[in-house]
Formats: structure tokens, C-alpha cells, sequence
């Protein structure tokens, strides 16, 4: 898969050499975090076709099955404080987005803060994870991202057969997954050209790609549920809400999870 994946990437993609492909692994994140402790350079990428242990965020499992998907992680060391990468999330999508519309054809949204979705169903999502230097600095940033890419309906398990989607639900079409992966690992590098010196453009196109922009929204902390209504997403990347009071929060991806009111988006 290596080389059919490397012969769709751009001429001028600077990091061939440091793209694993593993066949079977159990996370790309916690492979990749072994590397980097090897010390491994930024800009290395592990993708996998099946993933036995493959996680999102609050410990959930991500459903990485071989043959359908695309698991994907990479390795970034931007060299700056964590408050620099407040916005890692929020730039990591809007490189989903137009990986899939340039492969795929069709510009997926965005579900605050993580999940790539089209209409009711989830595509995919992004788990990012951090570590940090002795004086406080990033050693690493880890940016993993699954995408559900040839799967019909009824190959999703039932529990979440009506939520989950993948590429070929939308196209209808068979989708081309070297595709897909060459056109990520192009999308990657240019998010990680522009991840500091282009914060706010960025986030200007993660807003025209959030779907979560205007809706209703229950936020749930623990066994907190509060209701409110998404305004904006700020220059941080945290979700701007309104509550029925008339007071607004910022709300962080690591605080709070959110739900459309009426299902999953
Ligand atoms: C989420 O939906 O909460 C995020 C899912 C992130 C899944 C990807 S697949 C590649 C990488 N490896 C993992 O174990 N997780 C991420």
C-alpha cells in the first residue's frame, strides 16, 4: 500500500521517507508516540489498515477494521508553548475537509470539535495528543485521524449503524483509499506549514466548515447536561455559546462534549 499511496502525493512532498506503513497495529497515536520517544522527526506518519486498539477521545474505541478505512497519525514538534496549539484540532479538520474534497470530491463539515461528518452521519475523527518538555514547551504533538472510507450501512455494527457513514454512503461511488491517504498526507503537510503563521485563516475556514455554528447544542460535563445555543468558535478553537440567561461561555473541547439537541449533529 506504501508505494500506491506515495505515487499520489504531491512532487514536492517533503516527507516520503518518513511515511510507515503498517498493515495491522494497534493504535498509529501509540505507535507513533514510541517513535517519537525513539525520537523520531516531525513530520513522520504512521498509517494503518486495521487497527485492533484503535481510540478517540474520553477513552473511546474507534472502529478500525481492515480493508475499508484509512488510520492515520502524525507527528508534528513545533517547537513552541501548548497555549500556541489551542487551535490543533480545529486546523487538523479543515485539512480533512479538503483532503476528501480534493479526493473524494465533496467537502465533508465539521461536528465541534473533532468528528467529520456529512448530513446526520459521522465520517470520521481526529484524536489529538500532546507532550509536553521539562521547561514546559511542546515536545510533540500527535494528530490522529480515522476516516471511514468503503463501508456500506450494514458494515457498521448495529449501535451505530445510524450514525456512522463513510466516503462511498455519500459518492455512491467505490472510493480510491490510495487516493484518500495521498491526498491527507499532501493536506497534513500543508496544515503543518501554516499551523502558527496562519492561526486565524485557519480558523476563518474551520468556521465556514463547522456545522455546529447556529445550533442548538446540550453540553455535558460529567452528569452535568446544560443547554445553549453555538454562536462562534473563537480564536482558540473554543466554542462560543448562548445560554437561555443571556450569558455566553467559551467552552473547551476538553471539558465539555457536545450534542446536537435533537441527535447526534
Ligand atoms: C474520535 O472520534 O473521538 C477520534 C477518533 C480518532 C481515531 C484515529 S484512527 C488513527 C489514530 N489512532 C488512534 O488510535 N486513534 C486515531
Amino acid at each position: 500500500m506504501k508505494e500506491q499511496i506515495l505515487r499520489y502525493v504531491s512532487r514536492d512532498y517533503p516527507w516520503k521517507d518518513r511515511f510507515h506503513f503498517l498493515p495491522q497495529v494497534d493504535s498509529t497515536n501509540d505507535y507513533l508516540k514510541k517513535l517519537a520517544a525513539e525520537g523520531a522527526p516531525h513530520g513522520t506518519v504512521a498509517l494503518s489498515d486495521h487497527q485492533t486498539g484503535g481510540h478517540g477521545r474520553r477513552g473511546r474505541s474507534f472502529l478500525s477494521p481492515p480493508g475499508v478505512g484509512l488510520y492515520l497519525s502524525i507527528l508534528l514538534r513545533p517547537e513552541c508553548p501548548p497555549t500556541r496549539l489551542m487551535h490543533l484540532t480545529c486546523a487538523a479538520g479543515v485539512a480533512m475537509c479538503n483532503a476528501i474534497e480534493n479526493s473524494a470530491g465533496f467537502r465533508p463539515g465539521i461536528k465541534w470539535t473533532n468528528d467529520i461528518v456529512y448530513g446526520k452521519r459521522k465520517l470520521g475523527g481526529i484524536l489529538t495528543e500532546l507532550r509536553l518538555n521539562s521547561q514546559g514547551l511542546v515536545d510533540y504533538a500527535i494528530v490522529g485521524i480515522g476516516i471511514n472510507c468503503c463501508q456500506s450501512a450494514q458494515d457498521f455494527p448495529p449501535e451505530i449503524r445510524e450514525v456512522a457513514g463513510s466516503l462511498a454512503m455519500v459518492t455512491g461511488q467505490e472510493v480510491d483509499r490510495f487516493r484518500v491517504a495521498a491526498a491527507e498526507l499532501d493536506a497534513l503537510y500543508d496544515m503543518s506549514v501554516r499551523l502558527l503563521p496562519e492561526q486565524e485563516a485557519l480558523l476563518s475556514q474551520y468556521r465556514k466548515d463547522c456545522i455546529t455554528i447556529g445550533q442548538e447544542v446540550s453540553l455535558v460535563r460529567g452528569d452535568e447536561i446544560r443547554h445553549g445555543r453555538a454562536l462562534d468558535v473563537d480564536g482558540e478553537g473554543a466554542l462560543v455559546v448562548l445560554f437561555p440567561d443571556g450569558h455566553t461561555e467559551a467552552v473547551n473541547s476538553g471539558e465539555v462534549s457536545v450534542r446536537g439537541m435533537y441527535g447526534y449533529v
